[in-house]
């Protein structure tokens, strides 16, 4: 088990497979881009399995979630879900893409064993998403979105960062093209973890604003607070239900007591929390040598060291120096 000192215990596995994106969201990267992690300390597909394999089969981890950057620009991730799948016990196994090139890649992803995806979506607004993302792909995310529903991935979630004066007048939109469509709309707060550390609370979209657009339109009464369980999303039910959204108040209503989540950078180091200031490297060990109960080990201490939560709200708090986009989301 990965078990840390406040009895939490982890079994949802975030692996980052790129750091990589095509997009640049403003949140999240400089236009510019990043300085990629150099290829000779990225795991390889053998290396990736191997850990996931030391995972569910000693760890008890029972969910595998690909991230990135942008997972979808990993070669061979078709083959790593498949890979994935086939591992026992089986995890769940999901994904968190923007959504381009998805059209294409969502029916094999499905028949390569995904069960589950996340979707970014910020705006339905093409002169917005260039706004926001600097490139012009709001077609192909729209278009990966559609191919993922009809692929028969279930359910589709989509996420939604909101921003003041950007696209912060969309959460009805939003929210209705998602129950149109049949998919699950989650609003995320924005979070400390950009590259640039440009965040400031001020800027932030909050829990209580996304809830109070979303009530402009629809009644919305907090689903049953059990089935909140370690899940980070507050769902609601929308006039009546059966229809849910979620807000993910990471900032403002922080869910790290209930945190079941650790994390794998794509240059194999372990994460136990989105906004940690140490990793514990496993690359290093995997490459030389070290026996499957090694890596357990070093993987069982990495966890045990958890902090009880991410801190964004303490005086003294110090953004992760890896951006989002370095960690998986
Ligand atoms: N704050 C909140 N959410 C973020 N994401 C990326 N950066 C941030 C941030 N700073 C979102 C993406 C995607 C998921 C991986 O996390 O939009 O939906
Ligand atoms: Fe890419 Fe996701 Fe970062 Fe946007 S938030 S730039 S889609 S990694």
């Amino acid at each position: 088990m990965l078990a840390d000192s406040y009895g939490r215990v982890a079994t949802d596995l975030r692996i980052s497979l790129t750091d990589r994106c095509n997009l640049r969201c403003t949140y999240c990267m400089p236009p510019e881009g990043l300085d990629w992690l150099p290829a000779p300390t990225m795991l390889t597909d053998d290396e990736l399995i191997r850990l996931i394999g030391i995972a569910v089969g000693t760890l008890g981890i029972t969910e595998v979630r690909f991230t990135g950057g942008e997972p979808l620009l990993r070669r061979g991730l078709v083959d790593i879900v498949s890979r994935t799948a086939a591992l026992a016990p089986r995890p769940e196994i999901s994904l968190t893409t923007n959504g381009i090139g998805l059209a294409r890649l969502a029916a094999p992803l499905r028949e390569a064993g995904l069960d589950r995806i996340n979707v970014s979506l910020d705006t339905l607004d093409a002169a917005t998403f260039v706004r926001l993302a600097k490139r012009d792909r709001l077609a192909d995310v729209l278009a990966g979105l559609a191919a993922a529903a009809s692929a028969g991935i279930a359910p589709v979630k989509v996420n939604a960062v909101l921003l003041h004066g950007i696209n912060d007048h969309e959460a009805v939109d939003l929210l209705q093209f998602c129950l149109d469509h049949g998919y699950h709309m989650r609003f995320i707060e924005q979070m400390p973890l950009d590259a640039q550390h440009g965040w400031r609370r001020e800027d932030m979209v909050t829990a209580d604003e996304i809830l109070a657009a979303l009530s402009a339109k629809y009644t919305l009464d907090p689903d049953d607070p059990d089935a909140r369980g370690s899940a980070p999303a507050e769902t609601f039910l929308i006039d009546g239900g059966p229809a849910t959204v979620g807000v993910i108040g990471s900032v403002t209503r922080p869910f790290c007591a209930a945190c079941d989540r650790v994390r794998l950078t794509a240059d194999g180091q372990v994460r136990n929390c989105l906004f940690a200031r140490q990793e514990s490297d496993l690359r290093t060990p995997l490459r030389d040598g070290a026996t499957d109960e090694e890596i357990a080990d070093l993987w069982r201490r990495a966890v045990a060291a958890k902090l009880p939560g991410h801190g964004i709200n303490d005086p003294g708090f110090l953004q992760p120096s890896r951006p989002m986009s370095a960690i998986g989301g």
